[in-house]
């Protein structure tokens, strides 16, 4: 067997050796842009959706700068199975968490991820070749729900949003919204965690349950997103 295949039989190494070992795969295996998992859950959906003919809209909860919503219509456009893109966020960062909220998710602050709205809007406007569009504000409210009707039914769909009551109202949406084989990915599947609890997968079990739909697996992420596929 190779020394490649089985580190008992691995040479000694010294130190510097190993050093430089690890460093090159830091770097080769590290992600090198921070919505690289999404670009490559794009890329992997890109031909079940195609050979499959899952058609509709492309979704995204928490689409802040638009850059993974930009990514989704690099990616997906040839495919011309999705008919437009929309992007939904607040646009004065993050909304205050709870106090359990707060302990699920440790690390978020209220304010987080403020971006410019009119910035936003203009890049949107003038990239997607008029099948963009945003929606600015809190998306567990009804009334921006509503405005979300408007790109429906979903054949794909980005729920990005941190904050536990966030999670569930656009899951909540997608899951009345899809289309039969409707691809949905979790940005926050593995986050959360906070008091040990498997709240996002719990609840994401139990609004399938609630709307009909079979999570089948898709694929993992990392560091914490999960994807999968709307079944009846
Ligand atoms: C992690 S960031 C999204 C990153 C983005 N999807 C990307 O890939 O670049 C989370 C976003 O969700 C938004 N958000 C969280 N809860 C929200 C809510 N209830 N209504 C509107 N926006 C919300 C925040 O404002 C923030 O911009």
């Amino acid at each position: 067997m190779s020394e490649k295949l089985d580190n008992k039989k691995m040479s000694s190494q010294d130190r510097d050796t190993l050093d430089s070992a690890i460093a090159e795969m830091k770097e080769r295996l590290d992600q090198r842009h921070p919505i690289e998992r999404k670009v490559k859950f794009f890329l992997d959906v890109r031909g079940y959706l195609k050979l499959n003919a899952i058609k509709g809209n492309y979704i995204e909860f928490g689409s802040f700068r638009s850059w993974t919503q930009y990514a989704a219509f690099k990616v997906l456009e040839e495919t011309q199975m999705i008919d437009g893109y929309v992007g939904l966020d607040a646009f004065i960062g993050e909304p205050s968490p709870t106090t359990d909220e707060a302990l699920h998710m440790p690390v978020m602050a209220a304010g987080d991820f403020l971006c410019p709205y009119e910035e936003v809007l203009n890049f949107v406007e003038s990239s997607f070749n008029e099948k963009g569009h945003i929606i600015r504000g809190d998306f567990r409210e009804a009334n921006i729900l509503k405005e979300a009707e408007d790109y429906t039914p979903i054949s794909l769909a980005v729920v990005d949003c941190n904050l536990v009551s966030s999670l569930e109202a656009s899951t909540r949406f997608v899951m009345e919204n899809a289309v039969p084989g409707c691809v949905i990915f979790i940005d926050d599947y593995y986050t959360n965690f906070g008091q040990g609890q498997a709240v996002v997968a719990d609840m994401c079990d139990r609004l399938a349950a609630d709307t009909g739909w079979r999570l089948i697996d898709h694929s993992f992420y990392p560091p914490f997103a999960k994807s999968f596929i709307l079944a009846r």
